[in-house]
């Protein structure tokens, strides 16, 4: 239909077993199909799905033909990093609100495509998520920023203070996120 789509295909994993391989390449192709809709309907940039194969475990969507996040905010200088950490915190702050989780949030999950950030890569999301979800989503996020872009560490700050400005229970969740990381700390 002239249309340029990717095709995210599942490939079985020789070391799981077939049975368990088989129920998991269906429950995450699943998950990944809904997520990215109903994200969609909350309004972050997702791709359009235009097919799903459970079986086969293969989504057809929109192709976003851009670079990552995680490319772009090492070639980018400090006001357009900026602006691309608040919109990081904002989006994931829409997400939160919806009660949804991403689940892998990394900066390669994420495609700066047509002036907007898309987020990709739902297969690990959670629906009717709780704090605590949201807490382990935003240091999952911590955990990337430090391992991928450590000369400007100050750019997480700019994602949690617009997360927060954009999100009502943001503070709630701030919360869990120094229980995580004590508990992270002394187990
Ligand atoms: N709709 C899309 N348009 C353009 N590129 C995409 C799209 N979906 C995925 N990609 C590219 O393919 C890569 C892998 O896709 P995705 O993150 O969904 O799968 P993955 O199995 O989690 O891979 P990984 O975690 O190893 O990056 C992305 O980092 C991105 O570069
Ligand atoms: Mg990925």
């Amino acid at each position: 239909m002239g249309r340029h789509v990717i095709m995210k295909s599942r490939v079985p994993k020789g070391y799981r077993h077939p049975d368990l391989d088989a129920s998991l390449r269906v429950s995450r192709t699943r998950n990944e199909a809904r997520l990215i809709q109903e994200a969609r309907r909350l309004g972050v940039p997702t791709p359009i799905i235009y097919d799903i194969d459970l079986i086969g475990g293969e989504i057809v969507m929109q192709e976003l033909s851009g670079p990552r996040v995680k490319d772009l905010l090492d070639s980018s200088d400090d006001e357009m990093r900026r602006e691309l950490c608040k919109e990081i915190g904002r989006l994931v702050a829409l997400l939160h609100q919806g009660g949804i989780t991403h689940g892998d949030l990394t900066t390669s999950n994420m495609i700066h495509y047509e002036g907007r950030i898309w987020l990709i890569d739902f297969s690990l999301g959670t629906k009717n998520a709780d704090l605590e979800e949201m807490g382990v989503d935003l240091h999952l996020l911590k955990e990337a920023f430090q391992s991928a872009h450590s000369s400007f560490l100050d750019c997480y700050d700019v994602v949690l203070s617009s997360y927060k400005k954009n999100f009502a229970k943001g503070d709630d969740v701030m919360k869990k996120i120094k229980q995580i990381e004590d508990r992270g700390r002394y187990t």
